[in-house]
C-alpha cells in the first residue's frame, strides 16, 4: 500500500453535481460562466439540489421557503452574546452556531429524504442570518430581520448593514455567491461527505465542512489576501513584498490550485468585479496592487490566481469586514455541501480509506521498569 500525499489525483466519489475539466467548471452541466452572468443564487441552489434549473413557479417556491426559514432561534442569538465576542473568529462562531441550530431542529435526527431536504433549506436560509447576526451582535448592534421581498444576496447585505443595498452591490454579491456555490470534491465538501457517509446527520456534516473551509489553504485564503494587501499598503511595495515572501519560501495567498494548473475559471469574473467595484468606491489602489501581485508572482512562479484572490477586493469594496470573507464563502458553499450530502445519502457507502504504515516494525512490549 502506497499513500498518495494529499490524495492528489484520487477519484474518491461519483457525483452529478459539478464537474471540472481543465479550466471549465460546470454545475450540473451548465457552464459557470453562463451562470455567473445570468443566474440568481437561488436558481443555482435549486439546480444543485434538484439537478435541473427551476421554472418560475419552482423558483418562487424556493425563494419563499428560504425567506420563511431565515429567522434564528432566540437561543442562538442569545448564545452569541455569551462569547468573549471580540476575539471569536466569525468562522468559529459559524461552526458552533450551525451545530447549535441543529439542537433546535426537531427533525435533526430524522433521516428521511423529505426531512433531509427540509433541513437543507433551513441550513441555507439560516446560514446568512447567522453570519450577519453575529457580525452585528459583536459590534453591539441588534440583528436585522430579513425582508421577504428581497432576494438572497440582497437580504444578506440588508441583514448585515440594516440598509437596503444598491443594485450594483446586490449584483456583485449574487455573482460571488453563484461562483462559490460548488466545486466538486474540494476539501470541505469531501469532509462533509466523509462525515455523513457514517450515516451521521446533516448538521454534523455541515459543521465538519465549516471546520475544513476555515483553514487558510482553503476558504480562509480570501481573508489572508486582504491582510496581505493591507500590509503591502502601496503599489510600489508590491514587488519587494512578494519577492521577500518568495525568498522565505512562503506561500502567496489566493494563488495556486490543486486541480487547476491553467487557471481558475472563477477568477476572471471576480477580477472584473474587483476592477469595477474598486473604481466605483474610489479604492482603485487595491485592484492595481492585486493586478501587480498577479503579474509579478505569475511571471516568477507560473502560478495563477484562484477564486480567493480577487474576491477579497470585491468584498472589501462592498464595505464588508475582512474576517467575514470566509463566512461569506460558507454562505454560498452551503448550497454545494448540502447538495453533496443529499447525494451521498442517496447511494451511500462508508468512506474508509487505508493508510500506508511507516512506523517501527513489529517489536516486543517492554515492561515499564525496563524502559
Ligand atoms: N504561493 C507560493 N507557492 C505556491 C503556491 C502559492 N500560493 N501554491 C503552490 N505553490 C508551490 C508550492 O510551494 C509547491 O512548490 P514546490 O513543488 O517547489 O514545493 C508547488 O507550488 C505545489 O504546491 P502544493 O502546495 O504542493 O500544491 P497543492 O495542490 O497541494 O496545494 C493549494 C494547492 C491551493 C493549497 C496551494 O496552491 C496553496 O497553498 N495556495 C495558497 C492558499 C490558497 O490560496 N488557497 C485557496 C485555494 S482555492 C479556493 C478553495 O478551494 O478554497
Amino acid at each position: 500500500m502506497t499513500a498518495t500525499k494529499g490524495l492528489e489525483g484520487i477519484v474518491a466519489a461519483q457525483s452529478s453535481i459539478s464537474s471540472i475539466i481543465d479550466t471549465t467548471l460546470t454545475y450540473v452541466g451548465y457552464n459557470i460562466d453562463d451562470l455567473a452572468e445570468k443566474a440568481t443564487f437561488e436558481e443555482v441552489v435549486y439546480l444543485l439540489w434538484n439537478k435541473e434549473l427551476p421554472n418560475e413557479e419552482q423558483l418562487a417556491e424556493l425563494k419563499q421557503q428560504l425567506a420563511d426559514n431565515m429567522t434564528l432561534p432566540q437561543g442562538v442569538l442569545d448564545h452569541f452574546k455569551t462569547y468573549p465576542i471580540k476575539e471569536v473568529h466569525p468562522m468559529a462562531a459559524l461552526r458552533t452556531a450551525i451545530s447549535l441550530v441543529g439542537l433546535y431542529d426537531d427533525e435533526a435526527e430524522d433521516m428521511s429524504k423529505e426531512a433531509n431536504f427540509r433541513k437543507a433549506v433551513r441550513l441555507q436560509a439560516k446560514v446568512a442570518s447567522i453570519v450577519t447576526a453575529f457580525a452585528r451582535i459583536r459590534a453591539g448592534k441588534e440583528p436585522v430581520a430579513p425582508k421577504s421581498d428581497l432576494g438572497y444576496a440582497a437580504n444578506f447585505l440588508y441583514m448585515l448593514d440594516g440598509k437596503e443595498p444598491e443594485a450594483v452591490a446586490i449584483e456583485a454579491m449574487n455573482k460571488a455567491l453563484v461562483l462559490h456555490a460548488d466545486h466538486e470534491l474540494n476539501a470541505s465538501t469531501f469532509t462533509a461527505r466523509v462525515c455523513v457517509a457514517t450515516l451521521s446527520d446533516l448538521y454534523s456534516g455541515v459543521t465538519a465542512a465549516i471546520g475544513a473551509l476555515k483553514g487558510p489553504l482553503h476558504g480562509g485564503a480570501n481573508e489572508q489576501v486582504m491582510k496581505m494587501l493591507t500590509e503591502i499598503g502601496e503599489l510600489e511595495n508590491v514587488e519587494p513584498y512578494i519577492q521577500n515572501k518568495l525568498d522565505n519560501k512562503e506561500k502567496i495567498m489566493g494563488f495556486g490550485h490543486r486541480v487547476y494548473r491553467n487557471g481558475d475559471p472563477r477568477a476572471k469574473h471576480l477580477k472584473e468585479m474587483s476592477r469595477q467595484l474598486t473604481e466605483l468606491t474610489g479604492q482603485k489602489k487595491y485592484y492595481e496592487m492585486s493586478v501587480k501581485i498577479d503579474e509579478f508572482f505569475t511571471a516568477q512562479k507560473g502560478i495563477l490566481p484562484n477564486v480567493d484572490f480577487y474576491s477579497a477586493t470585491v468584498y472589501h469594496s462592498l464595505g464588508i469586514e475582512h474576517d467575514l470573507f470566509t463566512p461569506i464563502f460558507a454562505v454560498s458553499r452551503m448550497a454545494g455541501w448540502t447538495a453533496h450530502i443529499l447525494e451521498q445519502y442517496e447511494n451511500n457507502r462508508l468512506i474508509r480509506p487505508r493508510a500506508e504504515y511507516v512506523g517501527p516494525e513489529l517489536r516486543e512490549y517492554v515492561e515499564i521498569d525496563e524502559r
